[in-house]
């Protein structure tokens, strides 16, 4: 047996302002796109900006459905639209951030695993890394790869190796 820790290095900013100014524009977009959401049932807006390579901000919001499972998380609907409409163009920067009653919240937004799943399919995609940023009223919480949030990730190409 052969014991092992997996750690990972993350940045916290005490406040948005600390960011960089493409990183604290990002945030904000995603902050915008929390009025975008549809979330009837968990009344929780999660909104999601992704920054192109070609200099383009996509936005995306999480999209609920009275079917419950139907529904999509933000980050999904703005990374699979940026995917749809950009195939060849590499992610640079995910943020996200979240909203109650048109405020956003005080508690750090953390992407579900099924988000982490994409994000880090997404990444492996291109050549290079997806930082994310993960918002909140107060503070932020910054990695540079998503691959840094889902260790052991499920990779098909791996596993299928001969
Ligand atoms: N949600 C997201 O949009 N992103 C996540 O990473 C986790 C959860 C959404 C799904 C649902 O609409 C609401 O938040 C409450 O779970």
């Amino acid at each position: 047996m052969n014991e092992f820790e997996i750690n990972i290095k993350a940045r916290h900013y005490s406040s948005i302002s600390e960011l960089d100014e493409t990183e604290r524009q990002l945030l904000e977009a995603a902050n915008e796109a929390t009025k975008t959401s549809y979330a009837p049932y968990s009344k929780f807006n999660v909104g999601s900006a992704v920054l192109l390579a070609n200099g383009e901000i996509i936005t995306g919001s999480n999209q609920e459905n009275s079917a419950y499972p139907s529904g999509l998380c933000g980050e999904r609907v703005a990374v699979f639209y940026a995917n749809a409409k950009y195939p060849n163009v590499a992610i640079k920067a995910v943020a996200i951030s979240s909203a109650v009653d048109s405020k956003i919240n005080d508690s750090t937004v953390y992407p579900c695993g099924a988000c982490r799943q994409v994000l880090v399919e997404s990444e492996s995609r291109q050549s290079t890394k997806i930082k994310l940023i993960m918002g909140s009223a107060k503070s932020v919480i910054v990695v540079d790869s998503v691959s840094l949030m889902l260790p052991f990730t499920f990779d098909l190409d791996e596993m299928m190796k001969p």
